[in-house]
């Protein structure tokens, strides 16, 4: 079998479709992490009644929206940015916080250390371990920051592991920067995917502590990352009236704007996606697990890390035989610290799940035969 060293991301489809000639729209992405139930009818309904919105300027200061947003993640409206997905605000606070020495904790989203090269700041990196499957361990950590870093970046849940931080953890972290006057950035955009999410998001934190902030978007729990709407939450007045002044304004069009105001306050679309993935989650993890020559590692929300143990196979093997029957996992090589024998899965609709679960058995079973 022909590998390809390409590696290819979850919005890659023109990529896949050039190179293995399957047509975008039957490609089902296990790599996109894209809430299976796609977007809310009841927020189509309320989009198509509210098109006129393109004929105006959105407001300057998204008032409606941080209100709204104000309200689904309890904190204060003033603590809020929004911007052109977590993406942009990423830049904006890697920019206005201009780090001269960052930790990122990996592996992890390759998405901070190309913003923080742009901004010129060393990068390190403090890697959590395979033996204690990708566990975090704080009282390790705490000996790496001793390194008097300026700014820690971490991802909770993190992707690919699925790992999670809990607030008093986080709690911890956070008093140990503000005494070497660091910041941390916590991107939360796969926290509501959890069963627990009061325990792990650091949103409420953002009251006590003022060198933190929380990163969120739309683009994977709302199914919509074609509307670009992310937003940022810190209790740092000066950071947020940096950063007011020196972006562009408007960069979140109309439409983005009126489907945010009303997308945080669609309670049922909320929990029948919190149910499902739970539901999901239990279903694929069992099954994968069951699977000889995989190694699960638990997941906390949307997406699962696996490793191959069996000789004779990898995700590279993997991914061109489950491309070919128009299923695209995640191969995690290009993931620092991962190789080729670790890929992701997100959970996708139930009969999906089913078939892609089956052509990993069969390839799993194939191994050396490839
Ligand atoms: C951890 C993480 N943060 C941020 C993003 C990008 O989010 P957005 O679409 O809101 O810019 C992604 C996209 O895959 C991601 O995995």
């Amino acid at each position: 079998m022909i590998q390809h060293t390409d590696h290819f991301h979850g919005s890659d489809l023109e990529k896949i479709e050039q190179t293995f000639g399957i047509r975008k729209e039957e490609i089902i992405s296990f790599s996109a992490n894209i809430n299976p139930l796609g977007l809310s009818e009841n927020l189509k309904a309320y989009l198509s009644s509210h098109l006129d919105v393109i004929t105006t300027y959105p407001d300057r200061e998204y008032t409606g929206l941080s209100n709204a947003i104000s309200e689904y993640t309890k904190c204060n409206p003033e603590n809020i940015i929004v911007g052109n997905g977590a993406t942009e605000l990423i830049s904006l606070f890697f920019s206005a916080i201009s780090p001269k020495k960052a930790l990122i904790i990996g592996p992890t989203y390759s998405e901070y250390e190309r913003e923080i090269s742009l901004s010129g700041g060393q990068i390190h990196y403090y890697f959590t371990k395979e033996e204690n499957d990708f566990r975090f361990q704080m009282s390790d950590f705490l000996m790496e920051m001793k390194k008097d870093y300026d700014l820690v970046i971490l991802c909770n849940p993190n992707n690919p592991t699925s790992t999670t931080l809990t607030k008093r953890e986080l709690s911890t972290i956070l008093s140990k920067l503000n005494e070497q006057n660091g910041y941390l950035l916590v991107d939360e955009t796969y926290v509501e995917f959890v069963d627990n999410v009061e325990e792990i998001s650091a949103v409420s934190l953002t009251e006590q502590f003022s060198n933190l902030v929380v990163l969120r978007g739309i683009s994977k729990f709302f199914a919509s990352p074609g509307l670009r709407l992310g937003y940022g939450i810190t209790g740092n007045k000066d950071l947020l009236s940096f950063i007011k002044e020196h972006k562009n304004p408007w960069t979140i069009n109309s439409v983005a704007e009126a489907a945010g105001s009303f997308m945080f306050r669609d309670k049922a679309y909320i929990k029948k996606t919190s149910d499902y993935i739970k539901e999901e989650r239990n279903f694929v993890c069992k099954s994968l697990a069951s699977i000889e020559g995989l190694k699960i590692y638990k997941s906390t929300c949307n997406f699962v890390l696996v490793k191959i143990t069996k000789e004779g196979i990898n995700a590279d093997i993997l991914f061109d035989y489950c491309i070919k029957k128009k299923f695209m996992i995640r191969n995690c090589s290009s993931f620092q610290s991962l190789n080729n024998l670790y890929f992701r899965v997100c959970f996708m609709r139930h009969e999906d799940n089913l078939a892609l679960l089956n052509s990993i058995k069969e390839a799993m079973e194939q191994a050396y035969f490839l």
